[in-house]
């Protein structure tokens, strides 16, 4: 204990965000929320579905205003910030849309904002090039700066958005749900390049839903519960147990595996040597009502261009398909819904959302047939008892189906989408992906329902890549590899194990 020198001085926060509160008309998105973010770190903020976890992001970046509450940043206090003052400060959020000019190039959209909120009155290419080169060598990537950014992979682009918050000078940079749309590789080099950012002394506060990510990039974590702080501290204290507990304030049950076995019922849906030139070929598969079937591959397989032709939406152009014992055809999405198939995309955000209008209208679409009185008029009470339903059924986070989907946070968006096809009780309903940007907790809700809707006699598919989905819910899973199917398990050999060897095979 002798003359050593005492190093574990608390390092001086960047920012510090104290007791945020944010209302949204009756709603209390965040309820005193504090937060210091640290030089250097990865910071986790986790949270349930419509914990506030977005809401925040929100505030830091000046989109929002808070309603009571400071911002400190650097010591100075904010009660509120303008986008403007934020980037200032040196404040970046990269938005899940990634906010970049598509037609511009790399290095342009590396450049180009910084040296306009600089207020550059020239932005001469030569120069614009060398910050892109300078910022993308610093962060130890390979982007090819000339390629215009609607050519770049989803990878290529959120690299491209990081690069730019580099070139900003950026302090503090937050990424909400980055992970969602890439493939297990990608999302390793978007973890390098973090890497480098923080070692750079950025810090970066991460959203994700999927914990391991989540355990194996950051340092700390704070964990939002009803827009409320209820569990922080070193992510080296928390395993994924304590992670979902503090959540979901209880523990959560193991999902129970499906392994019953489907009854001996003819299939409603056979396809034979199905094939797309190019995307997918010679795929054969058939389900039964009330089965569940998986379909998995990671990222890029073939496995949502089948789903999107079984649904019409990229017809195939060989194979066969029979429905009933009878052969069809699906050359458009008018096709699959005529014959009861429903299909809820994987990318939420740009199919199939009316965001502006309300969850009411956004649910109806998938179900004006149920509410319609045999007059023709549109029954309005039947409408409120359906979005009732609905709403129960999936835990949708609202005060009333009359808001506009836009209000929702993230995963009850998803739910949204998933609602309104089980109010359409399709016959076949394929999901993609379907608690991607779910939390943890209900997953388990979501899988239930579609459990119990099998369970009733609706074909269920699911492309996924996730193994606990798949495990607690399919009752066979067929790997899709390179456009074609390459492997199938079934009980009991159906385990997280046996699918992540598959999908890494
Ligand atoms: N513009 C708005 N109007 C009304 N309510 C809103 C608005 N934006 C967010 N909310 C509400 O604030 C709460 C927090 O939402 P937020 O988007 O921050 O959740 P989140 O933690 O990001 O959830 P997710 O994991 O689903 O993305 C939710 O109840 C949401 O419905
Ligand atoms: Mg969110």
């Amino acid at each position: 204990m002798e003359g050593r020198p005492h190093q574990d001085t608390a390092p001086v926060p960047v920012v510090q965000v104290d007791s945020i509160t944010k209302h949204y008309g009756g709603v209390r998105a965040l309820d005193g929320v504090s937060l210091n973010l640290l030089p250097g770190e990865v910071h986790c903020l986790a949270g349930e579905n419509g914990s506030g976890k977005s809401t925040l992001i929100k505030i830091m970046s000046g989109v929002e205003r808070p309603t009571s509450g400071v911002i400190r940043i650097s010591g100075r206090e904010h009660p509120h910030l303008t986008p403007r003052e934020a980037v200032g400060q040196g404040i970046d959020v990269i938005f899940q849309d990634l906010a970049l000019f598509k037609t511009l190039t790399v290095a342009e959209n590396i450049a180009l904002p910084a040296a306009l909120s600089r207020g550059d009155r020239t932005v001469d290419r030569a120069r614009m090039r060398k910050v892109a080169q300078e910022v993308t060598s610093t962060l130890n990537l390979d982007l090819d700066l000339d390629a215009r950014v609607e050519d770049l992979s989803v990878a290529d682009r959120q690299l491209t958005a990081i690069c730019r918050s580099m070139a900003r000078a950026a302090r503090v940079v937050f990424m909400d749900e980055p992970t969602t749309a890439l493939t297990h590789r990608e999302v390793q080099f978007l973890f390098r390049a973090v890497d480098e950012m923080t070692r750079k002394g950025v810090s970066v506060v991460f959203v994700s839903h999927k914990l391991d990510e989540v355990r194996a990039v950051c340092q700390r974590i704070t964990v939002l519960r009803n827009g409320q702080v209820v569990a922080e501290g070193a992510m080296a204290d928390f395993d994924t147990a304590r992670i979902s507990a503090a959540m979901t304030g209880r523990d959560l049950a193991e999902m129970a595996p499906e392994t019953a076995p489907s009854p001996d019922t003819p299939p409603l849906l056979t396809v034979e040597g199905l094939g797309l030139a190019g995307v997918f070929e010679d795929v054969s598969l058939s389900v039964k009502p009330g089965e569940v079937l998986g379909i998995a591959g990671l990222l890029g397989s073939g496995q949502t261009d089948i789903a999107e032709a079984l649904f019409g939406l990229q017809p195939a152009d060989k194979g066969r398909i029979t429905l009933d014992g009878q052969a069809v055809r699906i050359d458009g999405v008018a096709d699959a819904l005529r014959h009861g198939i429903g299909y809820v995309p994987g990318d939420r955000l740009s199919q199939g959302m009316f965001l502006e209008q309300s969850i009411s209208d956004n649910l109806l679409v998938g179900s004006v047939a149920q509410a319609t009185s045999r007059t023709g008029l549109l029954d309005r009470r039947k409408v409120r008892e359906l979005d009732a339903e609905s709403i129960r059924s999936l835990s949708i986070k609202t005060p009333s189906a009359a808001e506009p989907v836009s209000s929702l946070s993230g995963g009850n968006q998803q739910r949204v989408v998933i609602a309104r096809w089980l109010a359409r009780s399709p016959r076949l309903l394929i999901l993609n992906s379907p608690t991607v940007g779910v939390d943890v907790g209900s997953k388990a809700g979501i899988l239930d329902i579609l459990r119990e809707r099998a369970k009733e006699g609706m074909a269920v598919v699911i492309i996924s890549d996730d193994p606990t989905d798949l495990v607690a819910i399919c009752q066979r899973v067929l790997f899709v590899r390179h456009g074609r199917l390459a492997g199938e398990l079934v009980p009991p050999d159906i385990t997280v194990e046996s699918i992540t060897k598959e999908l890494a095979a």
